[in-house]
């Protein structure tokens, strides 16, 4: 049966019917349901539309995995990045190169909670005779003139809630190496691990494989002779490392 309704060529949003006077806006007269009112959308749409909604879902959850990854990505964790410093103080020619031992530089590494800096005086026990007109080391005597430490931009930041000691770890073999990473091969001194709360407990769960000598901490390149894992057990006794319960427990790191 045909319909009385009229599509209305002057304005194509009206439907209309002449003869009774009336005019009903498309979308209306879909809505009432009133037959053979022409498709506003083409039929293509329903699929379009489920597509739409499909991708929009999709690219929701591929951004949300890529913020996660970002979260722990080296760029938020500031992983390998090195810092302008006011001095172009190299390991890798300190350490690598001249041999000089961590605690020469780091002395409260192995008594205190903090590593720390070496004070200015440090350098000029060598570089008041070496290098002494070199410009790359005028900020270290102008430091040393005037007393004014060397402004140090800081690598490693944990965040202030989180409870960190050095001469623990030490005095139970952890080596520097483990944290640190390749310190005498860095021109630039950058953060090698993330220092994120999953990484501390991934070894406070298992420290057994992380342990060596104490006499091995600063030892960039330590390698157990004979059979790892009995070294590892035995060192683990010797050193009465504590359980992973209290290890991984949350007041250990947040006190
Ligand atoms: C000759 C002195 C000297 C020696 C030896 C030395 N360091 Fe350093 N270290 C410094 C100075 C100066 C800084 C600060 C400038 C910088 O970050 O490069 C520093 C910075 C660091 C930092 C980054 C500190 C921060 O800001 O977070 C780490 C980690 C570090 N040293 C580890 C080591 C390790 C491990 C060794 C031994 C393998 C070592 N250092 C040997 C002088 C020294
Ligand atoms: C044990 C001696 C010693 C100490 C301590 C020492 N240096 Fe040096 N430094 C050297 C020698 C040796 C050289 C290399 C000279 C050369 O290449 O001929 C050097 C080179 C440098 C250079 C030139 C750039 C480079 O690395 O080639 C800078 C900058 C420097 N030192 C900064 C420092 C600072 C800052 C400190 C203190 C944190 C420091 N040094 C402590 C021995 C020392
Ligand atoms: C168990 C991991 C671990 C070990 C082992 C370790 N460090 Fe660190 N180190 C850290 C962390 C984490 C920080 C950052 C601390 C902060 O921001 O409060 C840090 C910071 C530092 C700093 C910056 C100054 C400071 O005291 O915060 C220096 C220098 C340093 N370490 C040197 C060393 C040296 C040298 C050794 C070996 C004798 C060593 N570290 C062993 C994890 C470690
Ligand atoms: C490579 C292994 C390793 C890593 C990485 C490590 N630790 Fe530890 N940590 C140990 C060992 C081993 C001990 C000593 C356990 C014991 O005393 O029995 C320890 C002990 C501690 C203690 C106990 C100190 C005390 O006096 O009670 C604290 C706090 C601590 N770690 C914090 C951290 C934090 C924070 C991080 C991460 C930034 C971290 N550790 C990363 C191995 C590690
Ligand atoms: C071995 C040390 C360690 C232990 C044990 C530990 N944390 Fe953490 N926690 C950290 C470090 C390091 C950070 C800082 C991470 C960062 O800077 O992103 C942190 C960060 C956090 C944060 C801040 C959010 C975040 O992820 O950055 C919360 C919340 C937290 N810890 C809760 C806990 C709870 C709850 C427990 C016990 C189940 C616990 N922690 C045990 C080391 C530890």
């Amino acid at each position: 049966m045909r319909p009385p309704w009229h599509f209305s060529r002057e304005n194509a949003n009206l439907y209309t019917r002449p003869e009774a006077g009336l005019v009903r806006c498309i979308w209306c007269a879909r809505f009432e349901g009133i037959d053979n009112v022409p498709q506003i959308f083409h039929r293509s749409f329903n699929t379009l539309s489920k597509v739409s909604i499909v991708a929009a879902l999709t690219s929701l959850i591929v951004l949300s995995l890529a913020l996660y990854v970002v979260g722990w990505s080296p760029y938020v964790t500031q992983e390998k990045l090195a810092r302008v410093q006011p001095v172009q103080f190299s390991h890798a020619h300190h350490v690598g190169q001249l041999g000089i031992d961590c605690r020469y530089c780091h002395t409260s590494v192995e008594t205190t909670p903090f590593a720390g800096v070496p004070p200015t005086k440090v350098c000029m026990n060598c570089h008041q005779e070496i290098w002494v007109g070199a410009s790359a080391l005028e900020p270290v005597r102008a430091s040393y003139r005037t007393g004014a430490p060397i402004a140090w931009e800081r690598v490693h930041n944990l965040a202030q809630f989180v409870y960190f000691d050095h001469s623990i770890h030490v005095s139970k073999g952890v080596g520097c190496v483990e944290c640190h990473g390749r310190v005498d091969e860095m021109p630039f001194t950058y953060q090698d691990k993330p220092l994120l709360m999953g990484w501390c407990l991934d070894c406070h769960r298992n420290p057994k494989p992380h342990l060596r000598p104490r006499d091995e901490v600063v030892n960039m390149t330590w390698q157990p002779s004979g059979n790892r894992a009995e070294l590892a057990d035995e060192l683990y006794k010797q050193y009465h490392i504590r359980s992973t319960e209290e290890l991984t427990s949350c007041s250990t790191c947040h006190r």
